[in-house]
């Protein structure tokens, strides 16, 4: 047996068959590559699902999460610390326009989800202040969209297979067509109190909405009055090219969340309030034991300073056109195209095969992502270099032939 099948035993005689059961066992990793649990290696084009920016073992990570941790692991909130109000600083200097901060303020969380749970509730507590907890009872998502799976965050996800095995929620929830304008527009009516929207579908296959749709959601919101929150917990952090997506736009959010690639690995998420809204949430209104940990914050300001040191943000722009258009240029049968931008995107396959391109894949040495049966995820460290993208494009059509020559479907 091998080292990764003896660990699959153990794990699914130890561990809730949630996951199903994951084929491969990661044991290290450095820069892009990674190393499973028998010492094969791989070119890791994936990132932990868009976490991993600085790659694996970055220096500059793991000098700020090691001399964190000897200083001071955890504080509860509390007590204040320098990290995690100096992450908060850097945020709102990323946010603000020209060289000043953004007016706005921020939560800490550990997750994803946990960013979107305090934005729900930001929104309910606002319309709450204002007396009208009554009237704007309506949360507006889109279809396809993913939000994240506690309860709330859940209620916004519009994919009824993870949804209804575990609704009612309570939350009332108008789904419209993503990239729909008018459709927004017709939902976000005098009942809506918030719309929440990621900039582009990451789960449903990093699926970008027509050019403009995020000004239009912001117009929508300012004539109905509801809240624009933005989920750019995949989206954000220079994976676009940007520091966050919706900059692209020209708008600005009354809310954002944010997770995945701002701790580099580490859990941390974050909800930001912007103006009024970033102090809505009072005293004893939300909170997490966890929540701004000294480590997961050391880590995130590492991760800001590498990637603002380093030039990342032109580096995903330009080794994200590289794969764009290397993948655009192979001529292969079961391919269809490109879609996504800077270093997030998808490879369209002409048929329902993803699952068995991505293991196709790992077979050549490369970790991408089956994100839906007709589309692979790429989503690499956004320290990815031309060399190590070149080496991926090189192998894509023996990786298609191989998956053809496998059967393809799984
Ligand atoms: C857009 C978006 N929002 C929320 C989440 C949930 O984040 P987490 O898994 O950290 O709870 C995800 C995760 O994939 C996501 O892509």
């Amino acid at each position: 047996m091998s080292a990764t099948e003896v660990m699959q035993k153990r794990f699914a005689a130890a561990l809730m068959p949630n996951y199903g059961l994951p084929q491969l066992a990661l044991a290290r990793g450095e820069g892009c590559r990674v190393w499973d649990a028998d010492g094969r290696e791989y070119l890791d084009l994936f990132a932990g699902i868009a976490v991993s920016s600085l790659g694996h073992a970055h220096p500059a990570l793991v000098a700020a999460v090691t001399r964190q941790v000897g200083a001071l692991a955890h504080t509860s909130n509390l007590f204040l610390h320098e990290p995690g109000i100096a992450l908060a600083e850097r945020i709102l200097a990323l946010l603000g326009p020209g060289a000043g901060p953004a007016d706005a303020r921020i939560f800490f969380a550990n997750s994803g989800a946990e960013a979107n749970e305090a934005a729900i509730k930001l929104v309910r507590r606002h319309w709450d202040r204002q007396g009208q907890s009554r009237a704007r009872t309506v949360v507006v998502a889109t279809e396809n969209g993913f939000h994240g799976r506690t309860m709330g965050a859940l209620a916004l996800t519009g994919k009824a297979s993870i949804r209804d095995p575990f609704a009612p929620f309570g939350i009332d929830v108008r789904f419209v067509p993503f990239g729909d304008a008018d459709a927004l527009r017709a939902a976000a009516g005098p009942d809506c109190a918030a719309v929440f929207v990621e900039p582009c579908q990451g789960e449903a296959g990093v699926i970008p909405p027509p050019p403009g749709y995020l000004r239009a959601a912001r117009e929508a919101c300012d004539t109905s009055g509801a809240l624009l929150v933005i989920d750019e917990i995949q989206s954000g952090i220079g994976r676009t090219g940007h520091w966050f997506a919706h900059q692209a736009e020209g708008i600005t959010p009354d809310v954002l969340t944010l997770a995945k690639g701002l701790g580099g690995g580490l859990p941390i998420g974050a909800c930001v309030g912007f103006g009024a809204f970033g102090s809505v949430l009072g005293k004893g209104d939300h909170g997490s034991t966890f929540g701004a940990n000294p480590v997961a914050c050391a880590a995130a300001l590492a991760v800001l300073e590498t990637i603002d040191a380093d030039g990342l943000l032109q580096a995903a722009v330009t080794v994200g056109r590289q794969l764009g258009d290397g993948i655009a240029a192979v001529d292969h049968p079961m391919l269809a195209g490109v879609r996504g931008q800077g270093l997030w995107l998808a490879a369209i396959l002409a048929g329902q095969t993803a699952a068995g391109v991505e293991a196709a894949a790992r077979r050549a040495g490369f970790l991408v992502n089956a994100v839906q049966p007709d589309a692979i995820r790429l989503a690499p460290p956004l320290i990815i270099t031309a060399g190590e993208a070149a080496a991926f494009l090189t192998a894509l059509p023996r990786i298609l032939d191989d998956a053809a020559a496998a059967g393809a479907a799984s």
